[in-house]
């Protein structure tokens, strides 16, 4: 948890670097030097924001996280520590005791137990798809704001998706099968073009409107259900019904999240309403299909072809005979079935998807530590201003992180009534709350008193003055 004296201490720091004059000061704001950088934006009329001496700021980097990351927190002037694999839990405990940040993947687990020895830690970031590895509700509780990257795969799971529906139609993976085993078996009987067919599309957000575009470029006709109102991108046009869709596409993918209502969205009567001789594909969750269910359709060859990606229960590591009937009774079955292509969850594993959750997860650590910016957080409120300008030279960003309890507002108000607050935007999310403010005319022997009256204050977490 962020020790008071700890943070007391690094505003003190940043605030005497400041009035020194020394090289360590932060002379434009790190996020938007790196903006400018890689997309050529001019942001010269925005203010520099300083939290601290950037010397200072350390972060913990481990499970070999992607160089583009590493690259954006270097250009900061961040210490980074980096790491290919995970640490055991003691030396885990040593190192987070320290730092400002940590860069994880799916194999470090941030317990309470771990977290609680953070003195310094701000934020968490997931160079991954899940959190589930990091105890969200402490972390949130101790005021530590964690992001992942839950879209920077979208584009990889589309051309995997575009890749199968070739594959099913022209029964690539038997054939493959069949020559790697020395069988020699040209068909063209039930092996199609896609030009002209329907692709249905269940889910249409980041990967299944990727998709839609990808698959009329081919030649498609896309029809898309989701539960929202979505605007059709090209010629794809939404369904009301699921049914709908069903009875009218070739190819019925699925890309919607695991919930209650998605658990077996496909299942015996859904299969049976489809097409005979319809395809199916399943990159989004294991739970989404009824596997069983699409076996016998496949039997009974009601469905002519599968590809799927995920499944109820997937090994935790790589290894042989894993994918086995121990782990998810169907297996062998399915295993047994022509023209089911079967891969490892492996739809949002690309080079460009690891580089861009690198650069995602990092851009967004950046402007939390610089600009306090929590948009994308997974445990906590998301809360951003636009920037200040170069001209509000007395301005402070005042970012409090206190307990959702009726009565702070006023009590921090009081304290910043002195001063002309510009602008101020606060949420909550469960016990915690998050206000950000922009007051201007603070003098800066103001900001040690500001800062000294915020950490005195009932139901705080956590202050953090931006000047
Ligand atoms: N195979 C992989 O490696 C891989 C990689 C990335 C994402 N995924 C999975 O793909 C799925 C889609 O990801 P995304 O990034 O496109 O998500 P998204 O949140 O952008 O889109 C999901 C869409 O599904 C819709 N939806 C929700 N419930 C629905 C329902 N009952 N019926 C119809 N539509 C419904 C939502 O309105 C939304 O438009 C997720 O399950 C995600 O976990 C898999």
């Amino acid at each position: 948890m962020s020790n008071p004296q700890d943070i007391a201490g690094t505003f003190q720091r940043a605030l005497s670097i400041s009035e020194s004059g020394s090289p360590h000061a932060v002379l434009t704001s790190p996020t938007q030097s790196y903006l400018a950088q890689v997309g050529g934006i001019s942001l010269k009329s925005t203010k520099a924001l300083k939290p601290f001496s950037t010397g200072d700021i350390k972060i913990l980097l481990l499970e070999n996280v992607n160089s583009t990351a590493i690259n954006i927190f270097k250009n900061q002037g961040y210490q980074v520590e980096f790491y290919k694999t995970s640490l055991p839990e003691d030396e885990l405990i040593e190192k987070i005791k320290d730092v400002h940040a940590i860069g994880i993947r799916s194999k470090t687990k941030l317990t309470s137990k771990i977290l609680q020895h953070a003195k310094n830690l701000v934020t968490v970031g997931c160079f991954c798809i899940g959190t589930n590895q990091v105890d969200l509700e402490y972390a949130g509780k101790a005021g530590i704001a964690v992001f992942n990257s839950p879209f920077s795969n979208s584009r990889s799971v589309a051309e995997l998706v575009i890749a199968e529906i070739i594959t099913l139609a022209r029964q690539l993976g038997d054939r493959s099968i069949e020559m790697h085993t020395g069988t020699w078996n040209k068909v063209s009987a039930k092996c199609w073009e896609i030009r002209g067919k329907t692709l249905g599309i269940v889910g249409y957000g980041h990967i299944g409107s990727q998709l839609s575009v990808l698959a009329e470029s081919m030649g498609m006709n896309v029809i898309y259900y989701d539960v929202t109102m979505i605007m059709a991108l090209g010629n794809s046009k939404q369904v009301d019904t699921l049914d709908d869709l069903l009875q009218r596409a070739d190819f019925v993918t699925l890309h919607v999240p695991a919930t209650a209502e998605t658990k077996n969205l496909l299942s015996t009567p859904q299969f049976a309403a489809m097409k005979d001789g319809a395809y199916v594909i399943n990159a989004s969750r294991g739970t989404v299909i009824d596997i069983p269910a699409l076996i016998e359709a496949m039997k009974a060859g009601k469905i002519a072809g599968a590809a799927l990606d995920v499944y109820p229960h997937e090994p935790a590591k790589n290894g042989e005979g894993l994918f086995s009937n121990e782990l998810n009774g169907f297996a062998e079955e399915l295993c047994s079935l022509r023209n089911v292509i079967l891969t490892p969850h492996i739809g949002g594993s690309t080079e460009e998807a690891q580089s861009a959750i690198g650069i995602e997860v990092a851009t967004s650590l950046t402007k939390y530590i610089n600009e306090g910016n929590s948009i994308g957080a997974v445990n906590f409120p998301e809360v951003s201003l636009r920037d200040l300008d170069l001209d509000q030279e007395n301005s402070v960003r005042v970012l409090y992180i206190h307990q959702n309890v009726p009565g702070v507002l006023k009590t921090v108000n009081n304290i910043l009534s002195n001063h002309n607050i510009e602008k101020q935007f606060t949420d909550s999310r469960g016990d915690v709350a998050y206000l950000m403010a922009d007051i201007s005319e603070v003098d800066q022997t103001d900001i040690k008193s500001l800062y000294e009256q915020l950490e005195q204050t009932p139901y705080k977490i956590a202050t953090r003055l931006l000047y």
